[in-house]
């Protein structure tokens, strides 16, 4: 067989969170280019999909739960060449709910602590674990599905903002512990994407009274805000993640990567 352009053919490669949204799309695309995917989320059940992945429950916030799957993995295939964290969670919420309406959507602990959780600690726990295993053999690569807002900052998403600018500060420091070993270690930051299980209607309300709008004034008019005019499609995260888990950016460590359409500020 010839190898493509990418050279994933075979490859053990982990997607926290592929059950759905841009997880669901990472997974497609590195199946499509020849790579064994486990997909490890919450509520899967264990086995062969007919989507060509297999999937393993793990809640990547619990250590055991996270060393186990990365031992099941092991068990299965051998060895994990690639680990997308990609399980993240966001809940829109103000500092302080100044309009005095709904001070649920004002940051609680419980939910700082929920989002801190799911999109800080699980990426942590999930590559010390993985990094037991590049280790022995001196090679493999960590992709951080972090977020524009974590490089630019978000207005009502100050908390989710802040674990992904975490991500990004993991991404920039595991790469200068991890180069000597050759594991790469690279953040992917989306823009606004096509809807995903993260951008639910609760999620919409909330983030338009943080911001002090109505739902329909949240706008789906891009021109303005994103020189490509128009949202992300979710292969297109999918895609860079592929190259950059291949051999082909095997130059590649350090960096977060914008997939916006060009969209920063704002
Ligand atoms: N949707 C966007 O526009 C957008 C933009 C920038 C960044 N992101 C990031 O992309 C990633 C994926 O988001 P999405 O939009 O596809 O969301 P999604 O809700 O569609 O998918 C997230 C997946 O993570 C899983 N998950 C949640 N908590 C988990 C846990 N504790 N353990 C294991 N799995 C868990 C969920 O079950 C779900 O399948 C997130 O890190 C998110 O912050 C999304």
């Amino acid at each position: 067989m010839t190898d493509t352009w990418l050279g994933l053919e075979g490859k053990v490669a982990i997607v926290t969170g592929g059950a759905s949204g841009i997880g669901l799309h990472i997974s497609k695309e590195l199946v499509s280019n020849g790579a064994i995917v486990v997909v490890s989320d919450l509520k899967v059940e264990e086995g062969k999909q007919a989507d060509g992945t297999y999937h393993i429950q793990c809640d990547v916030t619990n250590k055991e739960s996270v060393e186990k799957m990365i031992a099941r993995t092991v068990e299965l295939f051998n060895t994990v060449d690639i680990l997308v964290n990609n399980a993240g969670v966001n809940l829109p919420r103000l500092l302080v709910d100044y309009q005095g309406v709904k001070p649920e959507y004002e940051l609680s602990e419980k939910d700082f602590d929920f989002m801190v959780a799911v999109n800080q600690k699980g990426p942590y726990l999930c590559a010390q674990a993985s990094v037991r295993e590049m280790l022995k053999k001196k090679k493999g690569v960590i992709i951080n599905i972090a977020s524009e807002a974590g490089v630019e900052g978000s207005a009502g998403q100050s908390c989710y903002s802040a674990t992904k600018g975490a991500v990004i500060g993991f991404t920039r420091s595991w790469a200068k512990e991890l180069g000597k070993f050759n594991i790469r270690v690279v953040g992917v930051a989306p823009g606004i994407n096509e809807k995903t299980g993260l951008t639910t209607d609760s999620y919409n309300e909330a983030l338009a009274y943080t911001r002090g709008v109505t739902v329909d004034d949240l706008g789906t008019d891009y021109s303005k805000s994103i020189p490509l005019g128009r949202v992300g499609k979710l292969e297109e995260i999918g895609n860079l993640v592929s190259y950059l888990a291949s051999d082909r950016a095997s130059y590649v460590t350090g960096t977060t990567y914008n997939v916006t359409g060009g969209k920063s500020r704002g």
